[in-house]
């Protein structure tokens, strides 16, 4: 045997194989509304913090997020990520109707809460009234780098708790974290990679950090494409049945980075179904492409980039098996 032979596109296809072995050449669609681009936190790397007075504000009614998840079953999509910043006009009653409102339409519809933290009650009633999934980075797992990347107000250990509770309420739960975040260690990544077997968790978000020109860390360096692809393969290589995307953010900093992405063995696509004057001032990071799939033409289009490289989209659900 000889090691010294093996390179990273053995390890792509690798863990490409895998992937393959346990979802065929079929990749999960999710529909991505993003409701918000209100949000209390200050989270130093993220254009939609409060601190940011150039970032206009917007957020979706309840009448707009249920035409929106309609539309979006329409195109075949049977998975709604409703994604914002931490917004307080999002009351749990407000929520808990939208939920409500979807599950009565849909019943087969899943639903995925990407909102940032919440009281625990808030999170048990969610999933009681039927949400699905739920998605909370924990953006890094050592408490000092977790602090250097947020305000003194914001908590690793709440952070943590608040993950660990989604996943004992019977969600399917998503972590995840950036490649190449300011101060990231190679020894942070090693630590995330520990957190995740640990966790067990059904999906783990993974892309680039890229810089946004009005937060405070506008002049550090990006995540690399090639650190982001590497990640990917070693967090599919070391559990082969998670829900791994091939995330926007890493389309936004290579032309076919989502396509890459799933040759190194993501399985997940979150195309933007949502309204285009949120799209407009959704930008956590600068140079953000736009994944609207806004009618049917687009999501042929997603189609035929997948059938590029071999692929073609899941009718299914794609729950977590
Ligand atoms: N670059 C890349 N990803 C970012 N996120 C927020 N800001 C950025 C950025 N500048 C990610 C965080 C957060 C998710 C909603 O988006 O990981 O959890
Ligand atoms: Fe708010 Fe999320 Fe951005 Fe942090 S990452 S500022 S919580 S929208």
């Amino acid at each position: 045997m000889n090691l010294d032979k093996v390179e990273a596109e053995d390890l792509h296809a690798f863990a490409r194989d895998l992937a393959v072995k346990n979802f065929g050449r079929e990749i999960y669609i999710r529909g991505l509304i993003e409701i918000s681009t209100y949000c209390k936190s200050n989270c130093y790397y993220c254009g939609l913090r409060l601190a940011n007075k150039n970032t206009k504000r917007l957020r979706l009614s309840k009448e707009e997020i249920l035409d929106l998840a309609s539309y979006s079953v329409d195109l075949g999509i049977k998975t709604i990520v409703m994604q914002g910043g931490e917004d307080d006009f999002y009351s749990l009653d407000y929520l808990k109707e939208i939920i409500y409102h979807i599950k009565e339409k849909f019943p087969d519809v899943a639903i995925t809460l990407s909102l940032g933290e919440r009281d625990f009650q808030d999170f048990e009633a969610l999933k009681n009234m039927g949400a699905d999934r739920h998605l909370l980075r924990h953006e890094t797992y050592s408490k000092s780098h977790y602090q250097r990347l947020h305000p003194s107000s914001m908590k690793f250990e709440n952070r943590i708790d608040s993950i660990l509770k989604l996943k004992d309420l019977g969600f399917q739960t998503g972590c995840g974290m950036m490649v190449g975040s300011p101060y990231q260690r190679l020894e942070n990544l090693y630590e995330d990679l520990k957190f995740i077997l640990k966790l067990r968790p059904q999906m783990v978000g993974i892309g680039p950090f890229i810089p946004q020109h009005d937060t405070p860390f506008r002049d550090f360096e990006g995540g690399k494409l090639e650190d982001v692809l590497k990640i990917l393969y070693i967090v599919r290589i070391a559990d082969e049945k998670l829900l791994l995307p091939s995330t926007t953010a890493l389309g936004s900093i290579d032309e076919f980075g989502r396509e890459k992405g799933i040759l190194a063995g993501a399985n997940v696509l979150m195309p933007n179904v949502g309204a285009e004057k949120l799209r407009k001032n959704y930008k956590l990071y600068d140079n953000k492409i736009g994944t609207e799939v806004q009618n049917s033409d687009d999501f042929m289009g997603l189609e035929k980039k997948l059938e590029k490289i071999g692929y073609k989209i899941s009718k299914s659900r794609g729950d977590y098996k």
